[in-house]
């Protein structure tokens, strides 16, 4: 089977209604939080994506039983760090930082060393930002250059600790939550906004966790050593595999699109924002609220003309997934975009800044960067007639996804490496697609 799709043809009209992807990262929370509960959770409608797969792996791993039974997953916690470790344990968290993350977080009382590995892009990334705050714990870890393979053993002797977390990653903030839950006392964490998820949940399992929101942080309390009951979950649709397909639609003629029961956390919104300013007419409908989170159908029409857009930067957080997309949509605005302070899409399953540069000169978009800061000019009348090969940028399911929705809307003759990356996050991508009617080979 080949690796590869192409595309020859733009995307005709369409009017649909769809359900996107289970929420990733709410999929990863509700498996490792039931891990640690006391009970069998039922998770429902869990994204069935390698990331997620590998954490039911590791907590399987880990002593933890789950059974999958029908559309549910049931997975019987013993209480905090009620996991069962084996001498020699090796965990593999496969494409996923936010997997990796997280787990350390619930490893820092481990009896045994565990070690903890991932593929060729997660073992490229940074584990500077977790281990500072493990080590402030009380977890030993050892690794080479801050990046996996790392060993972690764990301790008796935690402590709280008051953590302040400058870059505005939830992944950080939440390794630190999972880590206070085993910790005697107060821990605090002064974090700069991202997506809460994980305090959400906790606060829904009536865990003592208090936030304070001020203007541009956040202190989170979070009190060690409270025991919480296992919990019934159902994930909602994920906002940034909605992304694609909210931009496929604006970029496409006379085309109308409705997508069910997605997570509009204010925290995850960033893009409608974005694109709203940007000349589209995005609307939430159907409001509810379920467990803490905001749940919507997302309403998009095609738009006609796109404006350039001076993107504030305290939007990257909220909107950090889909930059890639939000770039297609500066590519064929009416004048220049600017954003600014994109030093953290470096660090992401790929060096994202400079993969879209590289991407938007190939397409003939003019743009500029000055170190983390880039320029889009965009053109209106942005047509491709040329072929465009796009390599495997280790394995980037995001950069997958953003070079097929420029085919179908942009014209030329593509041939996208790597279809498979897209198990990572939205193994129903191409189908869908499909459904829209695009000619994909
Ligand atoms: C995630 C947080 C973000 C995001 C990632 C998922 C999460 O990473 O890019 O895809 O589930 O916590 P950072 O927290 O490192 O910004």
């Amino acid at each position: 089977m080949p690796k590869y799709i192409l595309i020859n043809q733009t995307i005709k009209s369409f009017k649909k209604q769809i359900r996107v992807a289970a929420d990733k990262s709410i999929s990863i929370r509700s498996i490792l939080l039931a891990s640690q509960a006391v009970g069998i959770s039922k998770i429902s409608n869990l994204l069935e994506s390698e990331d997620v797969l590998n954490a039911l792996n590791i907590i399987r791993k880990l002593g933890i039983n789950y059974k999958k039974k029908k559309n549910d997953y049931l997975i019987e916690g013993f209480g905090l760090n009620g996991f069962n470790i084996k001498k020699k344990t090796t965990i593999n968290a496969g494409n996923s930082g936010t997997l990796a993350r997280l787990i350390l977080g619930l490893l820092t009382k481990s009896k045994f060393k565990i070690k903890l590995i991932g593929d060729k892009s997660l073992s490229n990334r940074d584990f500077s930002r977790v281990i500072k705050p493990l080590e402030l714990f009380g977890a030993n870890i050892k690794s080479k250059k801050n990046s996996l393979p790392i060993e972690i053993l764990g301790t008796d002797f935690l402590r709280p600790v008051f953590y302040n977390e400058r870059i505005g990653s939830a992944q950080v903030k939440s390794c630190i939550i999972l880590g206070a839950l085993n910790t005697p006392g107060v821990t605090k964490i002064k974090a700069r906004y991202s997506r809460n998820h994980t305090e959400l949940m906790l606060k829904f399992l009536k865990y003592p966790i208090n936030v304070i929101k001020k203007s541009n942080h956040e202190i989170i309390s979070i009190k060690g050593l409270n025991q919480f009951k296992s919990f019934n979950y159902i994930i909602p649709g994920d906002i940034s595999s909605a992304a694609f397909f909210i931009v496929l639609t604006l970029l496409s003629k006379k085309s109308q699109l409705i997508i069910q029961d997605v997570n509009i956390n204010k925290s995850r919104i960033g893009i409608i924002t974005i694109l709203n300013k940007m000349g589209a007419n995005i609307k939430l409908k159907n409001k509810k609220i379920y467990k803490g989170e905001n749940i919507s159908d997302i309403f998009v029409k095609s738009v006609k003309t796109i404006k350039g857009i001076n993107c504030p930067s305290y939007l990257n957080s909220s909107a950090i997934d889909e930059f890639l997309v939000i770039f297609l949509m500066a590519a064929k605005a009416k004048g220049v975009s600017n954003f600014k302070n994109l030093s953290e899409l470096n660090k992401k399953e790929s060096p994202r800044l400079d993969i879209a540069l590289n991407f938007l000169r190939m397409i003939g978009v003019k743009v500029k960067r000055k170190k983390n800061d880039i320029k889009i000019y965009g053109n209106p009348n942005l047509k491709i007639k040329k072929k465009i090969h796009i390599k495997s940028y280790l394995k980037d399911h995001r950069v997958f996804m953003m070079s097929s929705i420029a085919a179908l809307c942009f014209g030329g003759s593509w041939k996208i490496e790597d279809k498979d990356s897209v198990n990572t996050s939205f193994p129903s991508f191409l189908k869908l697609l499909k459904e829209l009617g695009g000619k994909i080979n």
